[in-house]
């Protein structure tokens, strides 16, 4: 039987397990803890424009992600909860910067116009910048409770994870395969590992790490991670295509217009959607052994193929 989105969605709801409230719960946290992260102070403007993009609202799945891996693992709240906020101020600074005119150049994101759009190019350049090396120290004085060996390990996961070896590098062979009409699967899975996968991985990783987890344990949650975050980039694709611009909250159709490779433009949009099944099935199989602790991965991972935006 082929599932569609919304039996996959059924399916997550029928389990005793309630994702919506489960994410609506984690996702208050973190909004929370962001915006008491980052009080505007001298000068203001590049406060506000930080604030802007920072609490522009979002699906906050890497932190959540983060949270939800030291819990597992046995950890607690303020063990991860910095490192948590650090991974958004990344995520949204890496989205700051691809909007740009020299990178996609676009006009909208989460629903709301740039930043470059708002506050002009200088300032959203250095509001990227502000939050990455913000997220560096957030998580280096924040944290409470950690062994110092295990924070450290974060810390240089974090910087390995937003550079050339991650997502820069992801970005820039994104950058040169535009317009071309010869990508292989191959590029595509490098551009897709590095530029979304990465940061997937080290939010479930960095949560695991945090609450002392062991080295298989580590193992198995990197390859459920690499599996979702390759399954999440597929989606995305996929969706750049079937939604609308709406419920993206972001242009539409970009991708084709760029002429970028996609999975959807390589396979077609029925083998994409197989290939995202499969590798949720994957990560879902690294679960086993931590039974019903897992309820929130496992379904955090069917919610990546069966999401809407
Ligand atoms: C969105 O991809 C963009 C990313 C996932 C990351 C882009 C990375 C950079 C701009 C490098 C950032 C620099 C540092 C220092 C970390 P997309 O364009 O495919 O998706 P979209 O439709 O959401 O824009
Ligand atoms: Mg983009």
């Amino acid at each position: 039987m082929v599932m569609t989105g919304e039996d996959r969605v059924a399916h997550t709801e029928a389990s005793d397990f309630n994702l919506a409230s489960y994410l609506e719960e984690k996702k208050q946290l973190v909004e929370t803890a962001l915006d008491e992260s980052l009080p505007i102070t001298r000068p203001e403007k590049i406060y506000e424009a930080m604030r802007y993009s920072l609490l522009a609202g979002g699906k906050r799945l890497r932190p959540i992600l983060c949270l939800t891996t030291c819990e597992l693992m046995g950890g607690t709240l303020e063990m991860s909860l910095p490192t948590a906020c650090a991974l958004e101020m990344i995520h949204t600074m890496s989205l700051i910067h691809d909007d740009l005119p020299a990178m996609d150049n676009d006009d909208y994101r989460r629903g709301k116009l740039t930043n470059h759009k708002v506050y002009g190019q200088d300032i959203a350049i250095l509001a990227g910048d502000a939050l990455l090396s913000y997220a560096f120290e957030y998580v280096a004085r924040r944290t409470r409770n950690v062994d110092l060996a295990n924070l450290l390990d974060v810390i240089a996961r974090l910087g390995r994870t937003v550079g050339a070896a991650g997502l820069v590098g992801g970005q820039v062979l994104d950058l040169e395969s535009e317009g071309k009409s010869d990508v292989t699967v191959e590029t595509l899975k490098f551009i897709h590992i590095h530029k979304t996968g990465a940061l997937l991985e080290t939010s479930v990783v960095s949560g695991a790490i945090l609450a002392g987890a062991k080295p298989e344990d580590i193992e198995r949650l990197s390859r459920y991670a690499q599996n979702i975050g390759l399954a999440f980039q597929i989606v995305d694709d996929i969706l750049d295509i079937t939604a609308s611009t709406k419920e993206l909250g972001k242009t539409a159709g970009k991708d084709q217009k760029a002429q970028k490779a996609t999975y959807p433009s390589l396979w077609g949009l029925e083998e994409s959607r197989k290939q995202a099944q499969a590798l949720i099935d994957d990560a879902i199989a690294q679960l086993k052994p931590y039974n019903r602790g897992a309820e929130p991965l496992k379904a955090i991972a069917q919610f990546i193929v069966a999401r809407k935006n």
